[in-house]
């Protein structure tokens, strides 16, 4: 999808439909000389939020889609309204369209916000993965869409449109990657797909092979990836879009492109689903690359562990004892809690770039799922700012998480009499026993970590990977540059 900002001038407007509210599509009408055909079509409509009505007129705006109750409302309606006109845009055989709902009265939320929340909803109900599909079955027509404005809104309408557009890029690029198969999203695929991000200007890429990791003595994320026949990577991009002497903000993923549980094998059902047991890196990248087209001024690292879970004769058995980049050991009790074996050693190597936070994103627990199911990313932190600031930006974009503790009380049941920790805990609170895992790894850095097993893909007739949270940690990045 294409964004751009326009003028509001209802006289001067083109387009083969405006989407906008009950009052303004009287004015409308009234410059175009539609008034009776709109009083016409209007005498049932009811002016709330939730309805919405497409009413044909002559002259150059083709139609109307009036939206209900967007004279003044609160944030969750303007979303549930955003949304709405999204779906009948993208179900309509339009190439272009015009949006004309930033007057709406919503209190403290700016212009800014209002384009934001439009831009995301259009991007998502405008997203197909028709790559497989012979003959696809809804494809999506529109491919710009103008967001009208007052002269004195330009200069932030601009400014939001250019985040709108990057953000537009990046959670297609996750949504790809989350929905592409196994048997071509694999870790030399993703690797790839950071090479072509790469390629922008102010950033470079590092990848570390399995030989490369087994020196750096990463034997965590080597008891995982030796199962397979695919070579598992490490992925590294930089982008230094800030300052030379800022420390960056690090971003870490998992990137378990197919999760069989490994010798602790999976069930069957459902189990097509681990094709997305790679969405945190999806996520990573996916907010990486929008970073990078929106230039936003701060440097970033983003470390993708990526490998496959796989049963074989090279597998990891239950039992085994290996030694972690940290020096710390680990009795792998169970091989299908595999994500924290990654990420652990991720974690590790993130920490030599001096990050001055680490956020890592990971499918981890299915236990985060019975917590939070799926309107929620699972949230941990072992800094109080970091968390609020990342809530916070969740609540901006409306891509939502929730903390969990992570108090020391729960660590005990990572004990073992085998080595200094065990894959797994006993006892209950699989979410938080799991990020206490990975909290071992962070020394002295501030850090969360978002379990995002309920929420980065959805199930059932709508399967295939949300974005999320690309949209959350865009919203984080951009406040962190001091842009919002
Ligand atoms: N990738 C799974 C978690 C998952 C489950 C993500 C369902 C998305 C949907 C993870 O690797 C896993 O298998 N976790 C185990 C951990 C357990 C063995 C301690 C789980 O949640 O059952
Ligand atoms: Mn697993
Ligand atoms: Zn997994």
């Amino acid at each position: 999808m294409n964004y751009s900002a326009a003028n509001s001038d209802l006289a001067a407007l083109r387009a083969p439909c405006l989407g906008t509210s009950l009052a303004v599509a009287k004015r409308l009408a009234k410059a175009t000389g539609n008034t009776a055909t709109l009083n016409r079509a209007i005498t049932d409509f009811k002016d709330q939020i939730g309805e919405s009505l497409t009413v044909n007129l002559d002259g150059p705006v083709a139609r109307v889609v009036i939206m209900g109750g967007a004279e003044e409302c609160g944030p969750t309606q303007y979303r549930k309204l955003a949304t709405l006109l999204a779906q009948k845009l993208a179900a309509m055989n339009i190439a272009q369209a015009a949006v004309h709902l930033l007057s709406t009265k919503i209190k403290s939320h700016n212009t800014a916000w209002k384009a934001q929340a439009l831009m995301q909803a259009l991007s998502h109900a405008s997203y197909r993965f028709n790559h497989y599909k012979s003959k696809p079955k809804q494809p999506v027509a529109l491919k710009r869409v103008r967001l009208l404005a007052g002269q004195a809104d330009q200069k932030a309408l601009r400014a939001a449109i250019k985040l709108g557009n990057a953000l537009d890029a990046g959670l297609a690029l996750a949504k790809d990657l989350g929905n592409e198969p196994s048997n071509v999203c694999t870790p030399t695929y993703l690797l790839g797909q950071a090479r072509k991000i790469a390629r922008s200007k102010d950033v470079s890429l590092t990848a570390l092979d399995e030989k490369k990791m087994l020196s750096l003595g990463m034997g965590a994320f080597m008891s995982v990836s030796q199962g397979s026949d695919q070579p598992g990577k490490m992925i590294i991009l930089r982008y230094n879009g800030g300052k030379k002497a800022d420390a960056p903000i690090a971003l870490v993923g998992k990137g378990i492109t197919f999760d069989t549980g490994g010798i602790s094998l999976k069930p069957p059902p459902a189990m097509d689903e681990m094709k997305f047991d790679m969405c945190g890196a999806a996520a990573v990248l996916g907010v990486t690359k929008a970073a990078i087209d929106a230039q936003l001024p701060i440097n970033l690292v983003t470390v993708v562990a990526a490998a496959e879970n796989m049963p074989s004769g090279r597998a990891t058995r239950p039992g085994d004892i290996v030694t972690s980049a940290s020096g710390q050991t680990i009795e792998i009790l169970n091989t299908d809690a595999e994500g924290r074996l990654v990420l652990c050693d991720a974690l590790t190597h993130v920490q030599t770039y001096k990050p001055k936070a680490i956020i890592d994103v990971a499918t981890l627990t299915g236990a985060c799922i019975m917590a939070l199911g799926s309107h929620a990313s699972g949230l941990f932190a072992n800094d109080d700012e970091l968390a609020d600031a990342i809530t916070a930006a969740g609540e901006t974009s409306g891509d939502r998480s929730w903390r969990l503790p992570l108090w020391d009380e729960y660590q005990a049941s990572l004990n073992t009499n085998f080595a200094d920790m065990a894959n797994v805990g006993g006892g209950g609170a699989g979410s938080v026993t799991a990020a206490c895992f990975l909290s071992r790894f962070v020394k002295g850095q501030k850090w969360a970590h978002m379990d995002i097993a309920g929420s980065s893909f959805h199930k059932g007739g709508a399967k295939g990977s949300s974005g999320r949270p690309v949209a959350q940690l865009f919203a984080y990045l951009v406040a962190q540059s001091g842009l919002n």
